[in-house]
């Protein structure tokens, strides 16, 4: 694991542009992993500007994405797909359908969860997935449990994470209690990972994640199994770390 300390959120941003585009340049018709969340906002600012001035193409690129709220339509404004559209996609010219995000009001969840699983194996490797890290270490939306998930498939959500994401409904009750995840034996089959984390309140999970024992009780301390997984991250996301 290679972890790349940065100064703030605007410079991590900037360098996890950087590694995406790169991968764009390099591969046109790339399968790229995306995310969601507060951290991933402001990278996604970079490559919307990077394309704005000409020097991204994202007609050939194809995008899954981690995870979406069990229950909330595409339109539903805390839905992933609309946080997606928002943030990324209206801004720049991928095609339709090479847009890949979880149905969260499928009548069928488990049948969803199936679908998208062989829909990513039937398009290919990701090529670069990117992650955020909830404060409890999960990746996507694959909570601590006793047990590593292998594939897509739902979730429910911790106390901590409906706690953590309670900021952005209006009330507690609110928050979805469960999602449908991409599993981390999914994620660990992505050619390459990069992790961004900002702030504090990450500091103990990058801690556990990088230098930690690896157990399903930390699903991010997985990643230290993998052979190519750069992070990002600031100096208050990675004060716990061994120096
Ligand atoms: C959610 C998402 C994760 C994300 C996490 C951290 O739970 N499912 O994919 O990494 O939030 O979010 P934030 O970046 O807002 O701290």
């Amino acid at each position: 694991m290679e972890v790349k300390i940065v100064e703030n959120y605007q410079e991590m941003s900037r360098l996890a542009a950087i590694l995406l585009a790169a991968e764009v340049i390099e591969n046109p018709h790339t399968i790229l992993g995306l995310a969601t969340g507060s951290t991933p906002v402001g990278l996604y600012k970079e490559l919307i500007t990077m394309y704005q001035n000409g020097k991204l193409d994202f007609s050939d690129v194809k995008t899954f994405n981690l995870d979406e709220y069990v229950g909330l339509a595409a339109e539903h404004e805390q839905s992933y797909h609309y946080f997606m559209k928002k943030n990324l996609f209206e801004h720049i010219n991928m095609k339709e359908e090479n847009i890949h995000i979880p149905r969260g009001d499928a009548a069928d969840i488990s049948e969803e969860a199936l679908r998208y699983e062989q829909e990513i194996q039937k398009t290919g490797k990701i090529q670069l997935q990117l992650l955020g890290l909830g404060e409890n270490g999960h990746i996507g939306f694959n909570e601590p449990a006793d047990s590593f998930s292998v594939q897509t498939g739902e979730i429910v959500l911790t106390d901590s994470t409906i706690e953590a994401n309670q900021r952005f409904f209006e009330r507690r009750e609110d928050v979805p209690k469960t999602a449908i995840s991409i599993g981390i034996g999914t994620i660990m089959n992505a050619e390459k990972i990069l992790l961004v984390a900002c702030g504090e309140k990450k500091a103990k999970a990058v801690k556990s994640v990088v230098e930690g024992r690896v157990t399903p009780h930390v699903p991010g301390s997985i990643l230290q199994f993998h052979p190519h997984v750069t992070v990002i991250a600031d100096r208050a996301a990675t004060a716990l770390l061994k120096k």
